[in-house]
């Protein structure tokens, strides 16, 4: 049984890539996390840009992890950005779970060139100790290898003292 939590929202996959390749590399336990909302298509796509925008959130589905929450070592957040912001399936999660974490770190994923580190003090705001480590990745970029080993180097080195 892992101490390490990777908890994630995908709407499209980019996110479950890189938080899958990060628990595997880490030795980590992953859980997926969902809202009831539908979010696929383009009704989808403007409703979670409206939802991120008002910062709006909608109850989770039911989602399993192996420990309490309070007993992970480190938990890893994984997001993606949604119009500046983090998605509301994460802020859901933070706003319910997020007093709730010893250690945090976050990974967001994005599809333009700016990195959105404000993302990072946002989601701050529901984690009492803040983050220890964050990484923003952009699939396909030139950068994203580079940036994904860089995070798993500063997250080993984390839980070297945590
Ligand atoms: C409603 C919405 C808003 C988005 N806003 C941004 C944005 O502000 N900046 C950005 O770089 N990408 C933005 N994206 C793109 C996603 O962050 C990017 O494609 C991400 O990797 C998708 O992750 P996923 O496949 O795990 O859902 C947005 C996507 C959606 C659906």
């Amino acid at each position: 049984m892992s101490d390490i939590l990777c908890m994630y929202y995908s709407r499209t996959g980019n996110t479950k890539k890189a938080m899958e390749e990060i628990a595997q590399a880490l030795g980590a336990e992953t859980v997926e996390i969902r809202d009831g909302v539908e979010r696929s298509g383009w009704k989808g796509w403007l409703r979670c840009g409206m939802d991120a925008m008002r910062k709006t959130t909608q109850p989770l589905l039911p989602f399993q992890t192996e420990r309490p929450l309070s007993d992970y070592r480190l938990v890893i957040l994984g997001t993606p950005v949604w119009a500046g912001r983090c998605s509301s399936v994460m802020r859901t999660f933070l706003k319910e779970h997020g007093g709730q974490l010893r250690a945090a770190a976050y990974v967001t994923t994005r599809a333009s060139g700016g990195k959105f580190q404000e993302v990072y003090d946002q989601m701050d705001l529901y984690v009492p100790g803040g983050h220890r480590a964050a990484v923003s990745l952009r699939s396909g970029s030139v950068g994203y290898a580079f940036w994904q080993e860089e995070f798993l180097r500063q997250v080993r080195e984390i839980l070297g003292e945590v």
